[in-house]
């Protein structure tokens, strides 16, 4: 593969420019242009491609925009629900409903001495948003769910109003991670001003997207477990797998995510993301950390990884057993995978490696080694860019045959 670098080749800033790719911005999202290489590549063009941690729906929608068959899986509901919307067909009846309630809801936004509606109950609300701007988001919020409009009019309006709620908040998505900027409280005129721009801002690039047509090709966004592939696409046959999974780095998508989920009602508590992270791989996020303590890996999987995990454990035990926990359920992972990738088929994972105190954990390493074990053929790993934290820090691609 020839790398490219600089322009946000590999990273998600090369996905912002175009179309429904710039939808909805998730921090890890990886490279479009990545992505249309490895399907220009596929060995098995007669078989569908398969991504099994959709995330944003990044390899469903280059699929689709090519004409080309795709089935993804995810495990976050919030995520499912976004890939749909962004891979669905959008009729200028629908896209017209939805400009006519936003503008109802942007009104709402703007009216001063109105009351602030129901907000959502996420822990430091006040982090994300000044009062005056998260009265007017309720208020915007409450004229969206009481529009009586078709579900892909709905789509819109939920879009629009999550592009929103993140453009007026103090969050900050400029490293790898979210941070919060130091807040700046606007007046509450100016709130209510920015939410209503925004809101008709954000439709209007909506419609863009939602104008251009997609190929009728099967598109296919399935919710459920990574680990059990295989039982939860029942057992179909696919050519090429292109996707990116977790690093083992401890980012949270719940974490990231929490603003939507939390507003279009996918999480009502600290307990119920904690609850979901713990259910993903490489999950960090409250209880999912103090579930560790307890969590032990199957004797099997310890063998190959001692001495890393061993390193690690001299200065965490829950650290040591995260790392373990992600190779264990990769592995699981990809035994599952292995029933599903048909002869002369191929795998692609973009992965970062990570460094937990002065340990390097070499992912891509271990990943190629339990493609290998999980029963693909020739795993091989190319460097594809330099990552903007820690200075050992990679971005690779893994892959095998099927
Ligand atoms: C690196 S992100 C994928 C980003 C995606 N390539 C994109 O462009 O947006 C990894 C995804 O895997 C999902 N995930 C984590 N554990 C999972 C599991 N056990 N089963 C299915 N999906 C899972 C996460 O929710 C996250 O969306």
């Amino acid at each position: 593969m020839q790398v490219k670098a600089g322009a946000g080749r590999f990273t998600f800033r090369g996905n912002l420019r175009d179309t429904r790719h710039g939808w909805l911005r998730l921090t890890p999202a990886y490279s479009l242009h990545l992505v249309r290489e490895l399907v220009a590549r596929r060995t098995r063009a007669d078989l569908p491609v398969l991504d099994p941690f959709c995330g944003t729906g990044t390899t469903l929608l280059a699929c689709s925009e090519l004409g080309v068959p795709c089935d993804t899986l995810e495990l976050n509901p919030f995520l499912v629900w976004l890939a749909r919307a962004k891979v669905a067909r959008y009729d200028p009846a629908a896209v017209r409903q939805a400009q006519a309630l936003l503008e109802t809801a942007a009104r709402r936004a703007l009216a001063s001495r109105a009351s602030c509606e129901w907000t959502p109950p996420l822990h430091n609300i006040e982090r994300w948003w000044d009062r005056a701007t998260l009265c007017a988001l309720s208020r915007a919020w409450t004229a969206i769910q009481g529009g009586d409009l078709s579900p892909r009019a709905r789509d819109l309006c939920r879009l629009a109003f999550c592009r929103s709620l993140v453009g007026v908040s103090s969050a900050s998505f400029r490293h790898q991670s979210m941070s919060f900027a130091k807040p700046v409280t606007p007046t509450a005129a100016r709130a209510r001003a920015r939410v209503a721009s925004l809101l008709g801002e954000s439709m209007a690039s909506l419609a863009r997207g939602a104008a251009l047509p997609l190929p009728s090709t099967r598109r296919r966004v399935v919710q459920g477990d990574a680990r059990a592939v295989a039982q939860a696409l029942g057992g179909r046959s696919y050519g090429t797998v292109i996707t990116s999974p977790p690093y083992a780095n401890r980012m949270s998508y719940i974490r990231e995510l929490r603003p939507y989920m939390y507003w279009l009602g996918h999480l009502s508590d600290g307990r119920s993301a904690g609850e979901l992270d713990w259910r993903a791989i490489g999950g960090t996020w409250g209880q999912a950390t103090s579930n560790l303590v307890h969590w032990r890996a199957p004797a099997a999987a310890r063998r190959g990884l001692s001495s890393l995990v061993r390193s690690i454990a001299q200065e965490s035990a829950v650290l040591s057993r995260y790392v373990e926990r992600y190779f264990v359920d990769m592995a699981q992972h990809l035994a599952s995978l292995r029933q599903l990738v048909a002869d002369g088929g191929s795998i692609h994972y973009v992965v970062g490696n990570s460094k937990f105190f002065d340990v390097v954990v070499p992912v891509e390493e271990l990943l190629a080694a339990e493609m290998k074990a999980a029963g693909f053929s020739r795993p091989r790993i190319e460097r594809l860019r330099k990552r903007t934290s820690k200075k050992e820090l990679y971005e690779f691609a893994v892959s095998a045959a099927g």
